[in-house]
């Protein structure tokens, strides 16, 4: 039974370049990776590039002749259209036919001052528009310690998504990236992952049902690369990965979208 669901839902590594590689560079990588996983990736899960603005046009316009491939952004603003001098809206995302977008990465958490309240709205914005969001939870080194995990991971969820209906709460992506293990070389060991992926589980289907909880695709990110990603994607509720570090060796990205179980 559990490998029916397993199956059912949906298994996918996205890649958060976040503000690296200049326009050249970035086109010449996404081509790179496209081409690799043309070649070798037989399963059915998902790639998605999370790019800076700067790349996304054109790497959207090559991802129109790779279906295995997609491309996100990395935010978008939670308005239409305005003065909001340097903002991206997801109406504007939506006119180069980009899928997907990060809302709530904990460095827009922490440096961008992005709260619960602000996130849902951008959330809004972003399913208005026809992007699919992959939604990040996570909780800092303190609060793991202080042992207030699990209620920031609740409140992250209850404030920032848990207000959508049912039918739009199943177009989410669910993120799980332990702010300790982002770019520090820490990761989260399987199990620990496994804890809090069956938590967040558990807290869906208590807001909505065990069938949308089931359906739902939850992804790992902290220094998740190339080997010690099988592991992790191994987890009955690892359904992925979001990986910075590591999506910028297409090397190294291209191993851990094969590292699901076959
Ligand atoms: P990392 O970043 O893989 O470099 O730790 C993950 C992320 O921030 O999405």
């Amino acid at each position: 039974m559990l490998d029916k669901i397993n199956f059912m839902r949906k298994k996918i590594v996205a890649g958060n370049w976040k503000m690296n590689l200049n326009y050249t560079e970035g086109v010449s990588l996404f081509s790179e990776i496209v081409n690799m996983v043309n070649d070798e990736v037989i399963g059915n899960q998902k790639v998605v590039i999370c790019s800076s603005f700067i790349h996304l046009s054109a790497i959207s316009h090559l991802a129109k002749s790779h279906p295995k491939v997609s491309v996100g952004a990395q935010n978008c603003h939670q308005t239409q259209s305005g003065a909001y001098t340097g903002e991206v809206s997801a109406s504007m995302i939506q006119s180069i036919e980009v899928k997907y977008v990060i809302i709530g990465h904990s460095e827009r958490r922490q440096y961008f001052s992005e709260t619960n309240l602000i996130l849902s709205e951008k959330v809004d914005a972003a399913l208005k528009h026809e992007l699919t969001p992959i939604f990040c939870i996570g909780e800092t080194l303190e609060q793991r310690n202080n042992n207030t995990h699990f209620t920031v991971l609740k409140s992250q969820l209850s404030e920032g998504v848990f207000n959508l209906d049912e039918s739009e709460f199943k177009k989410l992506i669910i993120a799980y990236e332990p702010v300790w293990a982002i770019g520090t070389g820490l990761t989260a060991s399987p199990e620990q992952a496994q804890e809090i992926h069956e938590f967040i589980r558990k807290e869906i289907a208590v807001q909505y049902t065990q069938a949308v909880a089931d359906e739902c695709s939850i992804l790992y990110g902290g220094s998740c690369n190339s080997k010690n990603a099988a592991e992790l994607f191994a987890k009955p509720d690892i359904d992925g990965g979001l990986i910075g570090g590591a999506s910028l060796k297409s090397r190294d990205f291209v191993d851990i979208i094969k590292s699901f179980p076959k």
